[in-house]
């Protein structure tokens, strides 16, 4: 490093706050602060905003139906198509402009104009409406990062039919137990994709997932791998090409949707075993995110605009398919990993389509930073305008590291919280309005009431840690669980409502978070209070690899925390107990390792299995999780008086190694 950048360093260091860029306030979409004074005023009509970045084919009557919390109801009496928002509309002025880039991992790559794409979703909509799929039915579409992903997608929108992407990364069983429990009767999938070049062979798990569903199946294959790979066929499987060459330019009319009609549904793990579909509505979740879009993220129709998470996860539907297409840009997606063939891939990519905004995650930064500088200053990145984080806490380090060495210290960095039930972004700076500080999410946005409370719903005091809260609903928002009122209710309000009242101001929504605000009202979350953990960005609950753990032969039981991990975030600690005959030695580590990787998938692998005859117990019987923590953390274990077997925790200390 020369001497000036370890100056500058050294200045970057110290400096906790940093003004939004004059060249980037200059454009943004959004740039008068008084976005905030009307919007508390105006409140709920502010959302109107949100709702006129849309084409309604009926009117909306009433903003927000508060009349039956939390059941509440968005742009009440609308109609509309998603599909129709994010293709149609734009085809008179931007049907030649590119709607996807798309960059394989091998370096091919497929550009879709609007106009294309809006050939393929009527086409697919032509075959699905001929497979049977009607409005309503539940398509799952377990996909890798394919173009034809977000083409499924949007003809499932056509048709009214809600699809439920699967994360391509998770089992066979997990595929199962969604497509089961929302009773779906199609699936798209894939052969195979690539990871690190090689040939990943998805249809194997797409094949044991659907031998595990109780109904029929109709599958949907689309052909990634070509002739490297000659996957199966089921009888009731179709070939994506086939078929829609079978509908060789077809169209299909976008079916009118009501604006609380469901347009997809999305399984994200939660307190107990059992997966939660989350459901999303047409009009509130489609301004929502549109409106986040525009406002955040800064998107322009003549943007180049990159999201780079996985479309099989919440922030890949928002800010990678729907918010962007409404909003008639050019989304960039990306098959493969950062680091193949070099640690520059990403940099790369930007540099050769002229990224305008990138949109990751701080585990894909902490990476970058391990990689070093030299990759990143290997490319021209000058298109860049803007920065985001999404995922989980951002380290100031981290942070900084992003705004310099890719932003070029003339990109706003924003640090985006949300959660799958959210929709869209809710906590972060308006990068046109407001200065960042790193580590700090920032206010929430315009129309968002959050407070940060203790246990027993009393606002704490500036500085102090407590429970984020929600006071108030937003058009973005779940609006249940699929078929599953009550553990909505439990799982998201009953934490903090009155339940029994019929008063919108005694619901408060409990997203599971622990935060802190400062005296600026900025925000600074410190992750799940509950029994969610959240490995490089990805939500598991702690209770699903337990399962997966205790299903395996000779285990008696098991307790999984998440431990603190330099570039993940966070990382799976099992504490497994054996069952009598059973040892605990290499063997079984695999076995369980194999288990998780069976139930759940790859990512939920724990890092380290820690065989124990005793897991720490409070007289009650309970697990102090906390205790595992704190040694999973190698710090110094809290208090064990309400332990009856304190013992135990010295035990459990020497096996990972003690405190170090
Ligand atoms: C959980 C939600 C948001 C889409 C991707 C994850 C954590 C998310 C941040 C952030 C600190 C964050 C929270 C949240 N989280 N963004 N900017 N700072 N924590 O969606 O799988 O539903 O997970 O991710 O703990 O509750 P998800």
């Amino acid at each position: 490093m020369s001497e000036q950048d370890v100056e500058l360093e050294a200045r970057l260091a110290e400096q906790d706050e940093f003004e939004p860029p004059g060249s980037f306030v200059e454009q943004a979409n959004v740039t008068d602060p008084s976005i905030y004074d009307e919007s508390a005023d105006d409140w709920p009509a502010c959302w109107e905003d949100a709702a006129t970045l849309l084409d309604w084919s009926t009117e909306y009557e009433q903003v927000l139906d508060d009349s039956n919390p939390p059941f509440y109801e968005w742009f009440t009496g609308g109609e509309l198509n998603a599909s129709a928002n994010c293709l149609d509309r734009h085809l008179d002025e931007r049907g030649d402009e590119t709607a996807i880039e798309w960059v394989g991992e091998l370096g091919d790559t497929r550009t879709y104009t609007y106009r294309d794409l809006h050939r393929e979703v009527n086409e697919f909509a032509a075959t699905l409406r001929d497979q049977g799929v009607e409005a309503d039915d539940v398509v799952t579409l377990y996909m890798p990062m394919v173009p034809e992903l977000p083409i499924a997608m949007l003809a499932c929108a056509r048709l009214g039919a809600p699809h439920s992407v699967v994360f391509a990364g998770f089992s066979a069983n997990a595929l199962a137990t969604r497509m089961e429990s929302a009773d779906s009767p199609v699936l798209v999938t894939c052969d195979g994709y690539y990871r690190r070049g090689e040939a990943l062979e998805h249809k194997l798990k797409a094949d044991e997932g659907v031998a595990a569903v109780e109904h029929d199946v109709t599958g949907v294959v689309i052909d990634r791998l070509g002739d490297e790979y000659e996957h199966s066929m089921r009888e009731a499987d179709h070939d994506y090409d086939t078929l829609i060459a079978d509908h060789e330019g077809e169209k299909v009319e976008p079916v009118t949707r009501d604006a609380e009609d469901m347009l997809f549904l999305m399984y994200t793990s939660g307190t107990t075993g059992e997966p939660k579909g989350v459901k999303h509505t047409t009009g509130g979740y489609l301004s929502w995110v549109a409106w986040t879009s525009h406002a955040v993220l800064d998107v322009k129709p003549e943007d180049t605009y990159w999201c780079s998470a996985d479309i099989g996860w919440i922030t890949g539907h928002s800010y990678i398919v729907y918010g962007p297409l409404a909003l008639g840009t050019t989304t960039v997606m990306y098959e493969g990993t950062p680091d193949y063939p070099e640690k520059d891939r990403l940099w790369e990519i930007v540099e050769e389509y002229d990224v305008t905004q990138l949109y990751t995650a701080p585990t894909a930064i902490r990476s970058f930073m391990k990689w070093g500088e030299e990759y990143p200053a290997r490319h021209d990145l000058s298109s860049l305008r803007l920065l985001g984080t999404v995922g989980e806490p951002i380290n100031p380090r981290a942070w900084k590291w992003y705004y310099r060495n890719i932003g070029g210290e003339s990109c706003p960095v924003v640090d985006t919280w949300w959660q799958t039930e959210t929709g869209g972004l809710m906590v972060t700076t308006l990068p046109g309005v407001n200065s960042m500080k790193p580590g700090s999410a920032g206010p929430p946005l315009p129309g968002i009431g959050s407070r940060i409370v203790d246990t027993d719903g009393e606002e704490v005091a500036a500085g102090r840690a407590g429970h984020l809260t929600i006071q108030k609903p937003w058009p973005g928002m779940l609006r249940t669980l699929y078929q599953n009122d009550e553990r909505f209710i439990e799982e998201y309000w009953a934490e903090y409502s009155d339940t029994d009242s019929g008063d919108p101001d005694d619901w408060v929504y409990f997203p599971g978070d622990g935060a802190k605000i400062d005296d600026d009202g900025y925000l600074t979350i410190l992750g799940r209070v509950d029994d969610v953990v959240n490995i490089s960005g990805h939500r598991l609950g702690t209770m699903e690899i337990e399962s997966a753990i205790v299903s395996v032969e000779g285990v008696a039981e098991a307790a999984v925390v998440g431990g603190d991990h330099e570039v993940k975030g966070e990382t799976v600690y099992a504490y497994v107990i054996t069952e009598d005959g059973y040892a605990g030695d290499d063997e079984m580590q695999d076995a369980i390792i194999a288990g998780v990787e069976d139930g759940i998938g790859p990512i939920a692998r724990p890092e380290e299995v820690v065989f124990t005859p005793e897991l720490p117990k409070t007289r009650s019987g309970k697990i102090m999780r906390r205790l595992l923590e704190d040694v999973a953390n190698r710090e110094e274990v809290g208090s064990t008086n309400t332990l009856r077997n304190p013992e135990i925790v010295d035990e459990i200390q020497r096996q990972v190694g003690g405190a170090d």
